[in-house]
């Protein structure tokens, strides 16, 4: 894939702990819909997980913030006042999404961990309602071609069968392309495998170790 037309590079801070499989499957969704030399992750502490991004993107163990400078930069913040618009990545170097996974309720990370960190930079809302990475990452690729938020159909909230009687929910909202909602098919089979049971299991109870329960 070339270069996008304003060249603009999209950076995903990473700021989980872990690459789990489900990180894994959005970060690589990510790549696939920019194109492995316009994504660049950001943050990436970890020799393993260098090796193991440089699959999708360029990686550095810099935050964007030792790469960029705010004035070059728009931040992605569900928090922030303001509408992004295609206008807005003009003259920017790089739009950055947090490589933060969703929680219900959202926890207000990406304005802690990044817009607060940054007083300089622009920072611009996809809308109120809080969308995965890669549907973050797709939405503002269409916004940077010229398209206006508001003509991107979305869906609030996804449904996956995992058999006949057991369903999950997604309680995000994911952009539609030709009405399909935008999630990799892989993360589809993964949430609807034994595997993310377990997975879930396991971080549950870390999580509950941590706080000490
Ligand atoms: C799954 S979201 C995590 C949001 C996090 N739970 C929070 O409360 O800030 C991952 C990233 O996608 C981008 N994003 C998702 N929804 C957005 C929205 N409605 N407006 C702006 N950015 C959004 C942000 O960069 C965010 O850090």
């Amino acid at each position: 894939m070339d270069k996008n037309k304003l060249g603009l590079k999209f950076v995903i801070e990473h700021l989980e702990e872990e690459i789990g499989k489900w990180l894994y499957i959005e970060y690589k969704h990510a790549s696939e819909i920019v194109g492995r030399e316009n994504l660049m992750f950001t943050n990436v502490k970890g020799v393993e997980d260098r090796n193991l991004l440089s699959e999708f993107g360029e990686v550095e163990a810099r935050s964007f913030r030792d790469v960029f400078r705010q004035d070059e930069v728009v931040i992605l913040d569900p928090k922030a006042e303001r509408k992004l618009v295609t206008s807005d990545f003009y003259g920017k170097k790089a739009v950055v999404i947090g490589g933060i996974l969703g929680d219900n309720p959202p926890r207000g990370r990406t304005q802690r961990y990044l817009s607060n960190l940054c007083p300089k930079a622009v920072k611009r809302n996809l809308g109120r309602k809080q969308f995965s990475i890669d549907g973050a990452v797709y939405v503002a690729k269409m916004v940077s071609e010229g398209i206006p938020l508001e003509a991107i159909r979305v869906v609030d909230g996804l449904n996956i069968r995992v058999d006949e009687f057991v369903e999950i929910y997604l309680p995000y909202v994911y952009p539609l392309n030709d009405g399909k909602p935008v999630i990799h098919e892989e993360l589809v089979k993964y949430l609807s495998s034994e595997d993310v049971v377990r997975d879930e299991e396991v971080l549950l109870k870390e999580e509950n170790e941590e706080k000490g329960f």
